[in-house]
Formats: C-alpha cells, structure tokens, sequence
C-alpha cells in the first residue's frame, strides 16, 4: 500500500501575526529513495522564531519559503529507508532541512546520526541541537562572563533563554531572567536555578526593576527580544558590558519599523560591546559545544523542558503558540509515528 505523507505548506506571506490560513495540509505519496538518498519517518518537529521570517520575501541570510512549498523546519526521526552509504535503516537521524512533514526524502546534505542511548531524541532538536548551540556560543563566545558577574537574558523562559541563564550559573555568575509570566519566572528560578527574574507584562517600571533585581548592575546582557524590553535594558549596563545579540522577537510580527529610544550613547561612555551572531558561524565548532552541553546534562547541571503539541496537523498551531509565548522551554511537535 502506498503510504501517504502529510505535509504543511505555505499558503499566503503573513501579515503580523501568523493565521492558521497562512498555511495548508497537504498530502502526496511517500517517494521511495533514489541511489544516494534516504527516507525518514519524522518523529519530532521543531517550531522556532526564524520561521516568521523565511515566510516573507524578504532579505535574509536565507531564501523565503516558496509559496506553495513545504515549511522550513529541524526534525528528527527515523531512517526507514536508506540508499545512502552513511546512514541504515533503523537509524535516528536529525536536520534542518527535513521541514513540517511526516516523511523527509533526504540526500544526506546536513543529516546528523542521533544516539537515542544518549539522551530522548528530542534533545537533537533543543539542549543538543540548534537551541543549544545557540545559548552555548551565543552566550560564552560573544560575551565572556566571568564568575561573580550579573547576567540578564530576555526570553528567558523559552528554549534558548532558559539554557543562558543556566550556563551563565555554571560559569558562577548570577543570572537574571525576563519573561512574559509569573509561571515562567517560578520555573525559571524554583526548576532551572535563575537567582532572579521578572514579568514584563506585569511591570511598567523596567528601570526599577532591574536596578532591584541586579543590585550590582548587568555586565552581560544576552538580548532575545528587543523592543521596548531592550531600551530599558542599555541604560542599565556596566562599563565594559557585554551585548549578545540573538534575535529580537518583539518585532518579528510588526508591520512598521518600531521607533525607540535611540541609546548608544551609552554604548559610547561605558565602553559597552554590543554583536549580533548567527549560530551557524560557530559551524566547525558544534562537537565542543554538544559536547560540553551532553556532559552538563549526564552531570544534572542543566534541566529542560519542552512544550508539545502532537501532529503533523498542529504544527501551525504550535508555531503561532509559540510566538505568542504559550510555551516554557522548546516548542515541538510530535508525530504519530513517535507515539
Ligand atoms: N542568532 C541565532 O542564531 C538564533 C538561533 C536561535 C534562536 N534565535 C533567537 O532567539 C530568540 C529565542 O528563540 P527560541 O527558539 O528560544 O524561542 P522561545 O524563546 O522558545 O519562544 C519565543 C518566545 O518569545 C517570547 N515573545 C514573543 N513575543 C514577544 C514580545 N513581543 N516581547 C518579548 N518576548 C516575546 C515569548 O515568551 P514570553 O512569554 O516571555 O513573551 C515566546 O515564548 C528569538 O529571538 C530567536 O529569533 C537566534
């Protein structure tokens, strides 16, 4: 019988907020692997913040999703087919090219093996996969911190803030957490071992508040939002603070440019060092930090958490959840086939 693989595609480019309508589920015949190819039965799908912008046409570090084409996304899965020399039927496999569908044709480009005895598999797409990646040399590589200095996170409740201020306690600093719950600061302090942290959408005077929270200032501050949360942020720093830019989610969904405060002058007199990084720069560099990551996990140095939503059918529904911040820790989809 030929099977049949349900996959999601792009509808219509977005205007702010993603709809379910933006999308589509579609379903085609499973192709069996040709000579050099292999054939995955996805397991789990990861939903994540840079899939707003591949949506739009747009210039980017990567080409938009056609309309019409399957979502851009990371999966892992199972091998149940495979005409590659390096990969056997049976084998767990993760990439950031299998995308929102049930069965992925790959010609290996970018397949990694996951070792199911390691860790659940699902960790190849948070703790030990990009997410990680992410916290581990977005925060260690770009900002230095030093044992006994303040580290502030935005985002810190979701997939990558969380792992930061949790490094950053490994590395003996105090880390500070901003979130968007009093549920995600209660898990974020009482389950990951954040010293502080705060609900911005409960809070009208950033400025006290961080200066309550980080009584010796910040001198790192690993930014995942911008926004509003950001411009509170700057005038807060220490001298030679460090800046990581990750992402700036608060204006992924906006329509027009948001104007701020315009701050760098801070920048200037503190001496501050503020740079933007993409994780795949760190490429050549990714068996430290799995490495490294993998040990912090066998030692119970680092805890996570994900949030699932099950089928193929949902991932829509996950993806603009997770914009909207439904999630603690990493927003995935679980297939059928994990069941
Ligand atoms: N540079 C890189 O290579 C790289 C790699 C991966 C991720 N990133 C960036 O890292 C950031 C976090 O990604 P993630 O995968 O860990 O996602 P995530 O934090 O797990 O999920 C996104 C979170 O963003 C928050 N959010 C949504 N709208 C917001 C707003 N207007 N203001 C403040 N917070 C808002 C929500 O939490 P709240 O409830 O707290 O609002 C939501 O849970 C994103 O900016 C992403 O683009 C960058």
């Amino acid at each position: 019988m030929t099977r049949v693989n349900r996959r999601i595609t792009l509808a219509a480019r977005p205007l702010g907020m993603p709809k379910e309508s933006d999308f589509k589920l579609v379903e085609t015949p499973v192709a069996d692997p040709g000579d050099g190819e292999l054939l995955v039965e996805v397991h789990y799908l990861s939903v994540d913040p840079y899939m707003r912008r591949r949506m739009m046409d747009v210039p980017s570090y990567a080409p938009p999703v056609g309309l019409g084409e399957v979502m851009v996304g990371g999966a892992v899965g199972r091998v149940v087919a495979s005409r590659h020399p390096r990969f056997q039927e049976g084998d767990f496999v993760e990439s950031m090219n299998f995308g929102w569908q049930e069965y992925a044709l790959s010609n290996g480009r970018g397949v990694r093996t996951v070792d199911p005895k390691l860790a659940p598999i699902s960790t190849a797409l948070y703790v030990l996969g990009m997410p990680g990646m992410t916290a581990y040399f977005g925060l260690l590589d770009i900002c230095a911190p030093q044992a006994g200095e303040t580290v502030l996170v935005s985002g810190a409740a979701g997939a990558v803030g969380l792992l930061v201020g949790q490094i950053a306690k490994i590395r003996g600093c105090r880390a500070v957490g901003i979130a968007g719950g009093d549920d995600k600061i209660a898990y974020m302090v009482q389950e990951a071992g954040f010293d502080a942290g705060y609900n911005y959408k409960t809070v009208t005077d950033h400025a006290a508040k961080l200066r309550a929270l980080c009584p010796q200032g910040i001198d790192v501050y690993f930014d995942n939002v911008g926004g509003v949360i950001t411009d509170a942020v700057i005038p807060q720093l220490n001298p030679l603070a460090r800046v990581s830019l990750c992402g700036q989610i608060s204006s992924y969904n906006a329509t027009t440019p948001e104007l701020g405060p315009r701050f760098l002058t801070h920048l200037v007199i503190k001496q501050i060092k503020m740079q933007g990084f993409l994780v795949f720069q760190f490429q050549q560099r990714m068996q430290e930090g799995m490495q490294q990551m993998a040990q912090w996990l066998r030692e119970g140095k680092l805890v996570y958490r994900e949030s699932v939503v099950r089928g193929v059918e949902n991932a829509p529904r996950a993806f603009i959840g997770m914009l909207r911040g439904e999630n603690i820790g990493k927003q995935l989809v679980k297939f059928a086939a994990a069941q």
